[in-house]
């Protein structure tokens, strides 16, 4: 009697166990200038909400729950798809690629060969061009928990060499939000893949992120020149604003009369993460202090971009609301910014043959 009915009941758990899958459903999201529709899909484990577009590879709302269970968009962006089209600079949401963060000049030397890329941020190339991966269309299909999204980008395509067949999958559980790039080349080439979401724990478009108390699992990090390009050196964070090894308050020494600080108008530099293995760790922590929203970030990279929002500049997002300077922040785990152009940083280069991994998780919950 006794093991049937601790069957029953184990049986039971199991079930429910099995259950808990997320919700995945797919609606249509607007069109294309050339009018090929758009899809959003929901990702919904019963904790958080994604809503994921394949324009871009956007996430387009990110619904978490605060101290008290209350659910906010956390993520900055539009309320349709033609606004993100039109607006794609902004970058909010998107996938980035070929190459995440800034390229010197638009040029580099792989195999003895130069590339010439399209320059979208000054003298440099940024975020993988005018036309990179966060402005494009990604083929979606549903997966366990999630969607898979590819792209096939042309040798050549925004300058850079080789064909190259990418690959992201977003998948939700337990409040967490795991991002898996992967690539392959029939050329050599550079890859560097990366999330660029503005968040704001209080939820988007309710106030700055200086309140935002942020750790960083970084003892060093890339100084930057006048054009947000890492000079080469390795700087230890000791003695600087750059030190959040000890959660810190984001407006702390936003304003710090620091050469770096006014370099970046704040916050816009690669940390060189203190776990470079290639294996899944934490690299930081976000925790605004109204809400109780925490969101820590796990990777396989070997840096993390801090940006705290410092190009924002009113413009208007969802629900008409404006996005002032610092309203939001992003973390864009990454190779270092630059890094063709610096045979001393971590490689990104991918060969034939190869495949790019990488790994980003982005975990909810609040305290
Ligand atoms: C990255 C860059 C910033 C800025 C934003 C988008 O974070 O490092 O300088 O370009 O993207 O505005």
């Amino acid at each position: 009697m006794k093991t049937i009915v601790v069957a029953i009941l184990c049986c039971a758990f199991c079930a429910t166990f099995v259950e808990a899958k997320t919700d995945v459903t797919k609606q249509p999201f607007g069109k294309m200038p050339d009018g090929t529709p758009i899809e959003i899909f929901t990702l919904s484990d019963g904790k958080v909400e994604a809503r994921i577009m394949n324009f871009g590879g956007i996430i387009v709302s990110l619904k978490t729950p605060d101290r008290n269970g209350k659910m906010e968009d956390i993520v900055l962006g539009f309320d349709t798809a033609e606004e993100y089209v039109a607006n794609s600079h902004n970058y909010y949401g998107a996938v980035i690629g070929r190459y995440a963060n800034r390229i010197a000049h638009g040029t580099f030397t792989l195999e003895g060969k130069q590339h010439s890329l399209p320059k979208n941020n000054g003298e440099n190339t940024l975020h993988g061009g005018p036309n990179g991966f966060y402005n494009v269309l990604w083929k979606a299909k549903q997966i366990t928990n999630g969607i898979e999204l590819t792209y096939f980008s042309k040798d050549g395509e925004q300058g850079f060499p080789g064909n190259l067949t990418a690959t992201v999958r977003y998948t939700l559980e337990k409040g967490a939000l795991r991002v898996e790039y992967s690539a392959t080349t029939d050329q050599p080439t550079v890859v560097n893949m990366t999330q660029h979401s503005y968040f704001n724990l209080a939820g988007q478009s309710n106030g700055d992120i200086l309140g935002h108390q942020l750790t960083l699992h970084a003892s060093k990090f890339t100084p930057v020149d006048a054009g947000l390009i890492p000079t080469g050196e390795i700087k230890s964070v000791a003695s600087t604003p750059f030190d959040f090894l000890k959660s810190a308050r984001i407006g702390d020494r936003i304003e710090a009369s620091d050469e770096q600080i006014k370099l970046g108008g704040g916050y816009d530099h690669n940390w060189v993460l203190d776990s470079s293995s290639g294996k899944l760790a934490e690299a930081a922590e976000v925790y605004e202090p109204t809400s109780g929203r925490v969101m820590k970030v796990s990777t396989t990279e070997p840096g993390i971009q801090f940006y705290s929002g410092n190009f924002l500049n009113g413009s208007t997002g969802k629900g008409g609301k404006p996005y002032p300077k610092r309203s939001a922040l992003c973390l864009e785990t990454q190779h270092y910014p630059d890094s063709p152009n610096h045979s001393a940083f971590p490689p990104t280069e991918l060969k034939p043959g190869q495949k790019y991994d990488s790994v980003t998780v982005f975990s909810f919950s609040a305290r």
